[in-house]
């Protein structure tokens, strides 16, 4: 052992007064975790943790979390400075490449991209497969999925570049595959990317432009998305990034995998929350309904839970809630909706929230859903849309994580955890007539 190395944990077995040392790993910062990767091998007992509350799954330097502090970081930058400072595809660089890019690797990031905008025009036609009411997320699993059926040189995730190609694909035609889902549900034309636009204005023309009429998005619109996309681009090991990373390590396509990644990110629990956030502060309709809300999302009973509200990980405010308050303020200032209803319940229930014991006794603080809902709203986007913006941001995220694993030292080994079985012990099979 050298002089760094920590002292190795000591497992024992009570029963049997057998021990095992356990290895204990440092990250660079942040806890240290104890290796109970051969312990099954060593002592026949598996470890137990469902949701993985204490469970490092695997090494990772893309994103560190600080969870009691609320402290976020991406590649060491804290969010707030990410947020304050720099464009979406900035961050996308410093997510995929491990640092902030300079003024000349900033310009040819934003061309690789933007050469990556449009669709094969076939996938146009999966759109005319759907019911207009369709929710989008699920246009986008399916459409998303579907580009693995078109970019076969971009597949082949034992060559490098082929990877590149696959995360710059994904990140460049996500706002479109986004836009194109919008512009189907309210029965208006595509509108193809322009290049010659930012990434972030390119989505809002693409989703609202018409081709009747010019389309210059407002520049507070510009900015709040911006930042939204920077605040949702990646969040460590969350539900849908160890989707996308269990998906990949059997091996799948780059496009299958961020399909599935999509798929997990749909639930309420997770990046649908948005979209319940808005429907619950709708339900709730008046401050003095407030209280109500509080008690059912206090009892046991019943399933309500305040949406937005609660995290896995922080246990103090969500650092993207704070930046992302802010900005609504903003973007409803700009829309003349500066006493907006909406914003005066939010910020009521999460003054009245943050008073109470049960929520103060659980560490229970707003977080990134609380107020992109309303933000979104007021740009014109429907709740059915607040999901896929989230997918559109956290693409960037994925990816990176997906070529992280992929590219690591060593055979890349499939996700397969084990379980602590509570079925039926052996039993004779019982033939037909005798049941
Ligand atoms: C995202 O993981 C990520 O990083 C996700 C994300 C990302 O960027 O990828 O940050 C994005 O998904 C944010 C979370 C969005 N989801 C919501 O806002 C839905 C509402 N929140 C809850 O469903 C919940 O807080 C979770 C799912 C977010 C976290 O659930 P945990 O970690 O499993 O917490 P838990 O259920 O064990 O809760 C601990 C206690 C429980 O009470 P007790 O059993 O101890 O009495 O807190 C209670 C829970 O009932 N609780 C809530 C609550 N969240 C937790 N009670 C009321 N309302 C809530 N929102």
């Amino acid at each position: 052992m050298t002089k760094n190395t920590p002292a190795p944990a000591l497992l024992k077995d009570p029963n049997s007064g057998k021990e095992w040392e356990l290895p204990i790993r440092s990250g660079s910062v942040g806890p240290q975790a104890v290796d109970v990767s051969k312990l099954y091998g060593q002592s026949g007992l598996f470890t137990y943790d469902p949701g993985f509350t204490s469970t490092a799954a695997c090494d990772s330097g893309i994103t560190y979390i600080d969870g009691e502090e609320g402290i976020l970081l991406h590649r060491g930058y804290r969010i707030e400075d990410l947020a304050q400072n720099c464009s979406f595809l900035e961050v996308c660089h410093l997510l995929l490449h491990g640092a902030l890019p300079n003024a000349q690797e900033k310009s040819a990031f934003e061309d690789s991209i933007r050469y990556h905008t449009m669709l094969h025009e076939q996938m146009l036609m999966f759109y005319r497969g759907f019911r207009r009411d369709s929710h989008p997320m699920a246009i986008m699993v399916g459409v998303v999925g579907a580009l693995s059926a078109f970019y076969h040189d971009s597949t082949d995730i034992n060559d490098p570049e082929q990877r590149l190609l696959a995360q710059y694909r994904l990140i460049a035609k996500m706002p479109t595959i986004a836009a194109m889902a919008y512009k189907y549900s309210v029965g208006q034309p595509f509108m193809y990317p322009q290049n010659s636009r930012s990434f972030t204005e390119n989505f809002l023309y693409m989703t609202f432009g018409v081709p009747a009429e010019e389309y210059a998005p407002p520049p507070a619109f510009v900015s709040a998305m911006e930042r939204i996309l920077i605040l949702h681009a990646d969040h460590e090991q969350n539900a849908s990034t160890s989707t996308v990373r269990t998906a990949g390590s059997s091996g799948a396509n780059p496009f299958a995998c961020i399909s599935s990644g999509i798929a997990s990110l749909w639930g309420p629990a997770h990046g649908g929350a948005n979209e319940a956030v808005l429907s619950m502060l709708r339900e709730i309709g008046h401050p003095d309904r407030i209280p109500e809300f509080i008690t059912r999302a206090k009892d046991k009973n019943d399933p309500f839970r305040l949406m937005g509200f609660g995290h896995r990980v922080y246990k103090n405010y969500d650092p993207r809630a704070k930046v992302l308050q802010s900005h609504a303020h903003e973007v409803l200032e700009s829309v003349g909706r500066k006493d907006e209803p909406l914003m005066a319940l939010a910020l009521q229930l999460e003054q009245i929230a943050l008073q109470d014991e049960y929520f103060i006794e659980r560490k229970l603080f707003p977080n990134v859903d609380f107020y992109s809902g309303i933000i979104l709203e007021a740009m014109g986007f429907p709740t059915s849309m607040f999901t896929v913006l989230f997918a559109v941001a956290r693409t960037v995220g994925w990816v990176a994580h997906w070529n992280e694993m992929i590219s690591a030292e060593g055979a890349l080994r499939i996700t397969r955890p084990r379980q602590l079985y509570t079925g039926e012990p052996e039993r004779p099979f019982v033939p037909l007539d005798e049941r």
